[in-house]
């Protein structure tokens, strides 16, 4: 049940995060090792994440978006923790949805897909939800001050997909993908972006599609993290019966050398994944 009270602690952090949302919407000083501003409440919910978890006996280490190397727990512990405290955070201020993203490992940071025993991810939009994978099942559960409950057993992917989403400007798309997105959206596909990974990957699962972060002209790695964000939601969408790929590839057979490495990450419905890859079979930066 190790795994469990990781989840429960990422239940009762995600409630304090949410109700702390409001007084920290300013931006501080420092930016983040990947280069972008932090907002007060990036920083709040990396400090809580990060406390919090390293005080389990289970967790014997934490990683974050915001900080530049892995923190070690004293006591040790068998999971390695790679947290997006606050994926999407710039959508605070525009008052749109955000998230938290953890993913849990059973090797040492930076750790591989296959390193994956367990992930969650909250979403705060108008309800607080919460999405846990491990052991195969996926859980849905509703988040009021701190406790859960289930709102779907055995969360899968909508098997009639519905929406599409992609970042990054559309001049900068590789040609090959922008011809991909034409083809889907002749297949009746609709657009529906969020700019916050964690609510366009729920989205996903619900209506069932296609989400992704693609490589850009001049960022060939696109735009999303590995170890933070690309994998554990892999592993979250894989497990509900979905697929994930960095172009050629499903995202858990990655390896990752360097804890703040970028990707190329899509996830969603199995036959759009394969489209997109058999589209991007010939692409190279
Ligand atoms: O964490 C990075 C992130 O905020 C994701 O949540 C989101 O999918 C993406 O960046 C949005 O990027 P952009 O603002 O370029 O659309
Ligand atoms: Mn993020």
């Amino acid at each position: 049940m190790t795994v469990e009270s990781i989840f429960e602690t990422v239940a009762t952090v995600g409630s304090k995060i949410q109700s702390a949302l409001g007084e920290r919407r300013s931006y501080e000083e420092g930016r983040n090792p990947s280069g972008e501003r932090q907002l007060a409440a990036d920083v709040y919910a990396d400090d809580l994440l990060g406390e919090r978890l390293l005080a389990l006996d289970s967790v014997a280490a934490y990683a974050s978006e915001e900080q530049e190397t892995v923190t070690e727990s004293e006591g040790g512990g068998t999971y390695h923790i790679a947290c997006d405290p606050l994926d999407g955070s710039s959508n605070l201020t525009s008052n749109n949805a955000m998230g938290t993203i953890v993913g849990v490992y059973d090797q040492p940071l930076p750790a591989p897909g296959d390193a994956l025993v367990a992930a969650a991810y909250v979403l705060y939009g108008p309800i607080t939800t919460m999405v846990t994978a491990s052991e195969g099942e996926t859980t849905e559960s509703l988040i009021e001050d701190g406790s859960r409950t289930v709102l779907s057993e055995d969360l899968t992917i909508s098997e009639d997909p519905v929406t599409y989403g992609f970042g990054g400007r559309i001049p900068d798309w590789p040609p090959a993908f922008a011809d991909y997105v034409a083809d889907i959206e002749d297949d009746r596909l609709k657009l529906r972006y969020a700019g916050a990974m964690v609510a366009d990957v729920n989205q996903v699962l619900t209506y069932g599609g296609i989400f992704g972060y693609p490589m850009v002209e001049g960022r060939p790695e696109g735009k999303l993290r590995l170890q933070f964000e690309g994998l554990p939601m892999a592993y979250i969408v894989e497990t509900a019966g979905g697929a994930s790929t960095d172009g050629s590839r499903s995202l858990l057979e990655t390896t990752v050398s360097r804890l703040h490495e970028r990707s190329p990450v899509f996830l969603g419905n199995g036959s759009l994944v394969t489209r997109l890859e058999d589209a991007m079979a010939d692409w190279s930066p």
